[in-house]
């Protein structure tokens, strides 16, 4: 197992080499990065948390026709997915007006969009990820005009499918971040969902409270990370709860990776 071939490093994942030609292994570590990396903290525990989360998920796009990287989880931080070659585009499909958006259009946070949005931003850390239009993607020849619409006709369809998934359990899913690859299967190719969807990727707010459930907990600085990423977990049914003292919060007890013990319950308040 240490002998693995490193393909990639990611700020919160390594790629390596799979068990067979056209795998790989994806391993989600602990790390949290904001700000192009300029902010990073490990919080423990988090990268098996996104694991279960992400598998979950891609399990069920799967389910309803959506193709996706994603073959089985091998262990606590790991799975197997397909080899692609990543579209490199960070596509963002927006229900709600948050984050950079509200920022560069003068929104007030949570206000409803009229129509879901998707934006493209250039996958390039070193010019920091910049939104670009289908004019600078085809013209620049990072997708074709053809697989944008593909593209984009799954964003809409994976969003649709996930507001009702959350919306089932009690949150409101703001905003998300997808990326895609081109999966080289004999003679053709497709485009299918790749990389994760987990909390460090959307924006996820508790339906009633607003609580933010997500990465914007560590972006700005709010607490309770790890609490809020096992809060979705637990709703999705990924975790279980055992019957504890009150107050005591929820706990990780599908892993044996988790040394966190007892933790707080979301914002401190009692559940
Ligand atoms: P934004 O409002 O900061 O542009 O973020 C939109 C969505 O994309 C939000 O759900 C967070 C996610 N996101 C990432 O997954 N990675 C990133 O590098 C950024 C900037 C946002
Ligand atoms: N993932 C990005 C980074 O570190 C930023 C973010 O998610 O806000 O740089």
């Amino acid at each position: 197992m240490n002998k693995r071939r490193r393909i990639y490093e990611g700020k919160a994942k390594v790629l390596y080499e799979g068990p067979e030609p056209g795998t790989l292994i994806q391993h989600f570590k602990d790390d949290a990065t904001a700000f192009n990396a300029k902010k990073h903290a490990l919080i423990e525990g988090k990268g098996v948390l996104n694991n279960r989360i992400s598998e979950y998920v891609f399990t069920k796009l799967g389910e309803i026709g959506v193709p996706t990287h994603f073959i089985k989880r091998l262990n606590m931080r790991e799975q197997l997915i397909r080899e692609v070659e990543i579209v490199p585009l960070e596509v963002v499909v927006r229900n709600v007006a948050a984050g950079s958006l509200a920022t560069r259009l003068g929104l007030e946070e949570g206000t409803q969009l009229p129509r879901s949005i998707i934006e493209f931003y250039y996958k390039k850390d070193e010019l920091n990820d910049p939104m670009v239009s289908e004019e600078h993607i085809t013209a620049f020849g990072w997708a074709t005009p053809q697989e944008i619409d593909e593209i984009m006709q799954l964003a809409l369809r994976i969003n649709d499918f996930l507001v009702g998934l959350f919306l089932g359990i009690g949150i409101r899913l703001v905003d998300f971040k997808v990326e895609f690859g081109r999966f080289y299967d004999n003679e053709q190719v497709r485009i299918v969902l790749a990389d994760e969807i987990s909390p460090d990727c959307c924006r996820l707010w508790d339906a009633q409270s607003g609580d933010k459930l997500d990465k914007d907990r560590f972006r700005r600085d709010l607490g309770g990370v790890l609490e809020a990423y096992q809060e979705v977990a637990r709703r999705l049914g990924v975790l279980t709860e055992t019957p504890r003292p009150r107050g005591a919060g929820p706990v990780l007890v599908a892993s044996n990776a988790s040394s966190n013990g007892p933790v707080a319950p979301v914002n401190g308040k009692p559940n």
